[in-house]
């Protein structure tokens, strides 16, 4: 299992040294959460940002884009260092044209659906795509709880394209991390179990080791 952990729950006053932190503590992805309090109701940092703590680590970059109008900021993002672009599937762009700009601009993409939002609506785009981010809460805070009902999306994915990348996004933590790692779950992000434990290194282990080998 991938570990992505998420500054949304870092030290924004120290976010270069946060992204370096994670990277010795293990993380695999640094997962950099983009809201525009539009799509989602919260705002959090853009593109300058994310190029700004770019040189604290050359672990992946996977931005996960929580905005209304993600082809027109696709260009912004590419250019700060991103190296795999989630976009969500309810936002307003073009699908087919977003995943095209991404992937011409020499960056991994990736399609997320919202809690309400059925696996199926991905099928279409699914040979397009290098990864599926299934939210397991509401897209917008950190700390909230795990939607396990989520899981059949999984299965879903799997069983449609069993070699498509699946992330999950939202309430993960030791137990709930077994649970999406058994649905089929490859990389899990963590915010608040990670950033919030007194050891951050041993919470990406503990992460690890309660999903088993994978
Ligand atoms: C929520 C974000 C998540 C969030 C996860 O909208 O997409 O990445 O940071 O935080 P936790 O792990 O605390 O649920
Ligand atoms: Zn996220």
């Amino acid at each position: 299992m991938l570990i992505a952990p998420s500054v949304l729950s870092s030290d924004f006053s120290q976010l270069g040294n946060e992204v370096r932190r994670m990277d010795l503590c293990g993380a695999d992805w640094i997962h950099l959460d983009v809201m525009d309090g539009h799509f989602v109701p919260n705002l959090t940092f853009g593109a300058p940002v994310i190029r700004a703590v770019r040189g604290f680590t050359e672990k992946p970059f996977d931005v996960h884009l929580m905005i209304d109008e993600p082809l027109r900021y696709v260009p912004d993002f590419l250019d700060a260092g991103a190296d795999i672009i989630t976009f969500h599937i309810e936002s307003q762009s073009d699908t087919e044209k977003t995943l095209e700009a991404i992937r011409a601009g020499g960056a991994k993409p990736a399609l997320s659906v919202k809690p309400g939002t059925p696996a199926q609506a991905l099928f279409p785009y699914l040979d397009k795509l290098y990864m599926v981010l299934v939210m397991t809460v509401e897209p917008g805070f950190g700390g909230q709880s795990f939607m396990e009902d989520m899981m059949e999306k999984i299965r879903v994915l799997k069983a449609r394209r069993p070699e498509l990348l699946i992330q999950v996004d939202g309430g993960i933590n030791p137990s709930t991390i077994r649970t999406a790692a058994q649905a089929g779950a490859d990389v899990c992000v963590a915010g608040t179990s990670v950033f919030k434990a007194e050891d951050a290194a041993q919470a990406i282990r503990d992460l690890k080791a309660a999903a088993g080998q994978k």
